[in-house]
């Protein structure tokens, strides 16, 4: 594989200009090389980020709220995130292809509301290719701080999934035929950054006094209050999940991720599951899963029950189908 050298963000202004200068001495001459493989999307997607989400404290959930707001309805990202959006962590900071890496399938409104919006953006950028994929390298900082419930689940179930969250130097954002297809924390970690002490009890949702946890894991929280779907779309995930889990789908569709699923689909948390409503469906019609096991075959054993799964699994499909384009995301 044979990747070019990094071309930093402030180099390519200079570039940029001195090319246009010297551009206008010859109309003649051909467009300016600005040597940016990104076309000019790197420099806007760290501008966007890092007004939508400039540096706070690790504790601002006032901030942190605002950033998400930003994020979820920001044109740029969603003309230019792929459903599904895949994120994770760097393998190692050698890894250059994203799918060497471990991943989660995410809805892309539900990624950048969720996910993207627990980091703070200083603007820099860098540009790297590598192979037919373009990687834009933003330096970012971690909300550390913020309430257990603003979290999308306990990343401190693993102390080096927190870990990684906190000291991560970069995220890595994938460009492949000018869509993002996925993000990834940077395997540069920075461990001088501030540590926050957290302790998992086990639960990966839980309830206090303001209600269900983590809150943005519900509805209520991707969606605007005005979205009609909401109720019944919450309604029709709590069904499908009682169901999923007495099949035991929810043992490996959970953030432990015991299969070593790559990417995983999430189906444990409402807003997180939206991402594989679609193949739920297929999966369920082609009775494939629960995958085979020595001496069994793949599938659902009783076809009654799996005919009222699939019922349940459409009706989710529908509303989350519904949901989505009230708020007037793309979906295919
Ligand atoms: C023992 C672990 C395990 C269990 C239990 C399990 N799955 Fe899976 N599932 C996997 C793995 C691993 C994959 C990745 C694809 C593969 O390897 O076949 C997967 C993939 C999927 C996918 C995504 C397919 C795609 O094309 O992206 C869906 C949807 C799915 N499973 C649904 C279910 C449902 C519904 C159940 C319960 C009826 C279930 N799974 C139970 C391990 C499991």
């Amino acid at each position: 594989m044979k990747i070019s050298p990094l071309v930093r963000g402030s180099r390519l202004h200079l570039s940029f200009s001195l090319a246009l200068a010297l551009g206008s001495c010859d109309s003649s001459a051909p467009p300016p090389e600005t040597g940016d493989p990104s076309g000019g999307l790197a420099d806007a997607l760290a501008k966007t980020l890092s007004q939508a989400c400039p540096m706070a404290a690790p504790g601002d959930e006032q901030a942190r709220q605002s950033c998400a707001d930003a994020l979820t309805i920001d044109p740029l990202l969603r003309e230019r995130m792929s459903d599904p959006f895949d994120w994770g962590g760097q393998k190692s900071t050698d890894t250059l292809d994203m799918d060497k890496s471990n991943r989660t399938d995410f809805n892309p409104r539900i990624y950048r509301r969720l996910y993207l919006s627990t980091f703070m953006f200083t603007g820099e950028h860098s540009v790297q290719k590598a192979g037919d994929t373009v990687i834009i390298r933003l330096p970012v900082r971690f909300r550390n701080q913020l309430d257990p419930g603003s979290f999308p689940y306990p990343f401190w179930h693993s102390a080096d999934k927190w870990t990684s969250y906190e000291t991560t130097r970069e995220l890595l954002f994938f460009l492949r035929a000018g869509k993002l297809v996925g993000a990834l924390r940077s395997a540069d970690r920075d461990p001088s950054r501030p540590h926050r002490d957290m302790k998992w009890d086990g639960r990966w949702t839980w309830e206090d006094s303001s209600g269900q946890q983590p809150r943005v894991t519900l509805y209520s929280w991707a969606f605007s209050a005005g979205n009609p779907y909401v109720a019944d779309l919450d309604t029709a995930y709590r069904t499908l999940e009682r169901a999923l889990r007495k099949e035991t789908c929810l043992a490996c569709h959970s953030p432990d991720n015991f299969a070593k699923m790559n990417p995983l689909e999430l189906f444990s948390y409402p807003n997180q599951a939206l991402s594989g409503r679609k193949q739920l469906v297929a999966i369920l019609d082609a009775n494939l899963m629960p995958p085979a096991t020595p001496g069994t075959k793949p599938g659902l054993a009783d076809d009654g029950g799996r005919a009222e799964i699939i019922d349940l699994a459409r009706k989710f499909q529908e509303l989350g189908d519904q949901a989505l384009a009230f708020e007037g995301e793309p979906h295919p």
